[in-house]
């Protein structure tokens, strides 16, 4: 199938793409700069939030870690939304001390910090998913309770989910080969410890990550991927549907929100 791209011309909505897979074709929205894919996808993020605040008078959404989002979470902290009635909650977690130089906290909370509750004023309520690092067992249960918290005494709904995949297929701590794709995708579990993986492949630290249930219980999801490598993946394992070869496909396939890609060179 030859994957037409959509005329060059410059869209402020990027130009769609539509590759095989998931259940009605995976939707790639492509931009000519990481800039602007930032740039749509942070108001998109603003413009969701405020939405839920005037539906509801509050706004939970999910948020990944690795290196791509930074820029949206920075450009977040510039965007006019009632913060203060926002909360963020993390897509996973690598298991380490939240002042670690590898964890996904210290990078949100450095990226968000003007806008995020603090002793300078109200703001955005940050949620690790790291609440223990004494035991990775005991740190999954403790966010888990905080997610059901959050949800009222059941499983959350987000208003939005920002996530991230590898050039390996993986998203959330969900590693292509890994014994959790076993269970992730049918567990009643909102949180599992992810152990690393035996062989010294990824995810070579231990993880705490949202199982796929968890995931899936967003109104929207977007996956916000640069580069061709991550595009190439896309068009190659977009269709495999086993987990252990492609959990990217696997959570495709089940996915029933709204889903689609953000992409830049
Ligand atoms: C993490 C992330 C992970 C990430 C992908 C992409 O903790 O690393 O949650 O799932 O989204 O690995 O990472 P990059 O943005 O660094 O390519």
């Amino acid at each position: 199938m030859s994957l037409q791209r959509a005329p060059a011309e410059p869209a402020a909505d990027g130009r769609l793409l539509t590759l095989p897979g998931g259940r009605d074709g995976i939707k790639v929205r492509m931009f000519d700069s990481k800039a602007e894919a930032g740039a749509w996808l942070a108001a998109d993020i603003a413009s969701t939030l405020s939405q839920a605040i005037e539906a509801r008078g509050k706004a939970l959404w999910l948020g990944c870690g690795g290196t791509t989002p930074r820029p949206v979470y920075e450009r977040l902290a510039g965007a006019d939304v009632e913060w203060p009635l926002t909360a963020l909650a993390q897509v996973d977690e690598r298991f380490v001390p939240v002042d670690d130089a590898r964890s996904n906290t210290l990078m949100m909370r450095e990226a968000l910090e003007p806008i995020l509750d603090g002793e300078d004023g109200p703001g955005m309520a940050l949620y690790s998913l790291i609440e223990d690092i004494t035991d990775q067992d005991k740190c999954a249960a403790l966010a888990e309770k905080t997610l059901l918290e959050l949800g009222g005494g059941k499983a959350p709904v987000f208003d939005f989910a920002l996530m991230g995949m590898g050039p390996d297929a993986h998203y959330a701590s969900i590693f292509p080969g890994h014994p959790v794709n076993a269970f992730v995708y049918d567990t009643r579990a909102l949180v599992l410890p992810v152990a690393p993986a035996e062989d010294g492949s990824e995810p070579v630290l231990p993880r705490i990550t949202l199982t796929v249930p968890a995931i899936l219980n967003s109104q929207r999801i977007v996956f916000l991927i640069f580069g061709e490598a991550k595009l190439d993946m896309l068009k190659s394992h977009g269709t495999v549907t086993d987990p252990f070869i492609s959990p990217i496909g696997a959570f495709l396939a089940r996915c029933t929100a709204p889903v689609e890609f953000v992409w830049a060179a």
